[in-house]
């Protein structure tokens, strides 16, 4: 089966957007979030199919919210013993049937397989990338730039810090490059051996020194799952010296703002003090998630609205 057009309308990389689409997204979301416009029910049903390979909380449950304040009908597929992938069906059929569903809108999360980043782009139906391996994260880079803009008043200018698993951190590969094209600058303070490879970003040794940099500090969880090998460090090394908890926060300005994509690790990533810290955005960023989600597939759809 193949789909011969590509839709210029999917969202598969942060690439994919322009300065003005980006900002356009993020004064929809805006909108959306001050409750100044509504959807307006489209003629026909339209369906979304919400395809997870991989496990997600925020990113699946803020798709589905999104798609009913949109008042469309979202169709979920997570794999499980119910589905036929149990049965030994590959994962790139399991997403050529789904598609030959002809669902109006596919949003898609795969741990990164060649061949269904393929098949996502050669769909002639859009296609909405909910993360995909280490590379790209494109709806959770675009929420959290509404969230520094939200906060922070603008994007332009903010220095950026990505603190521990960059190697493995899709979220920080996909908001590396957004921030830089929005005129912020990027460093990343991580263990030597979680350091991302032939980065262009600014890299800190230790990470006062890099709390003291940044304007905007966006933790990240050590990704097991996408280790192919151990690390050196230990658990209590890599909490002495890159977990965000009190102690370390003290370097942080009173004026910059606390970030994590989630989920993260209690007690070794993030400790639960930092969620009550005036500085902390978090559940803002999840918040957040829904309207842009709502900007990205309304967009997607040419939804129109009251
Ligand atoms: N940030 C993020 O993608 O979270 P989930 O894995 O819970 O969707």
């Amino acid at each position: 089966m193949s789909y011969p057009t590509r839709s210029t309308r999917s969202l598969l990389s942060i690439d994919d957007l322009s300065n003005s689409q980006v900002i356009h997204l993020i004064e929809r979301a805006q909108q959306f979030k001050k409750n100044e416009i509504q959807a307006i029910r489209p003629a026909k049903p339209l369906i979304v199919g919400m395809v997870f390979f991989e496990a997600s909380t925020r990113t699946r449950f803020s798709f589905e919210v999104a798609a009913h304040r949109l008042l469309l009908h979202p169709v979920v597929f997570v794999v499980d013993k119910a589905t036929s992938v149990d049965k030994g069906e590959s994962l790139h059929e399991t997403l050529n049937t789904l598609l030959a569903m002809r669902p109006d809108l596919l949003v898609v999360r795969h741990a990164g397989n060649i061949r269904l980043e393929e098949i996502m782009r050669k769909s002639s139906i859009p296609v909405v990338n909910a993360g995909s391996g280490v590379e790209e994260h494109p709806t959770q880079s675009l929420l959290d730039a509404m969230t520094v803009q939200e906060r922070l008043g603008q994007i332009e200018g903010q220095r950026i810090l990505y603190v521990g698993d960059v190697e493995h951190s899709r979220v920080a590969k996909s908001g590396a490059k957004l921030f830089q094209k929005l005129g912020a600058q990027v460093a990343v303070c991580s263990p030597k051996d979680l350091a991302v490879r032939d980065s262009n970003v600014q890299q800190f040794n230790t990470l006062s020194e890099a709390l003291k940099w940044c304007t905007v500090c966006i933790g990240l969880r050590i990704q097991k799952e996408r280790h192919s090998q151990a690390t050196n460090l230990s658990q209590g090394q890599y909490i002495e010296n890159f977990r965000l908890d009190n102690k370390n926060l003290a370097a942080l300005s009173s004026s910059a703002i606390i970030m994590h994509p989630g989920p993260f690790v209690p007690d070794v990533d993030l400790s639960d003090e930092v969620l009550s810290d005036s500085r902390c955005a978090i559940h803002e960023q999840v918040t957040n998630g829904v309207y842009m989600r709502m900007a990205i597939m309304g967009d997607l759809l040419g939804l129109s609205y009251t």
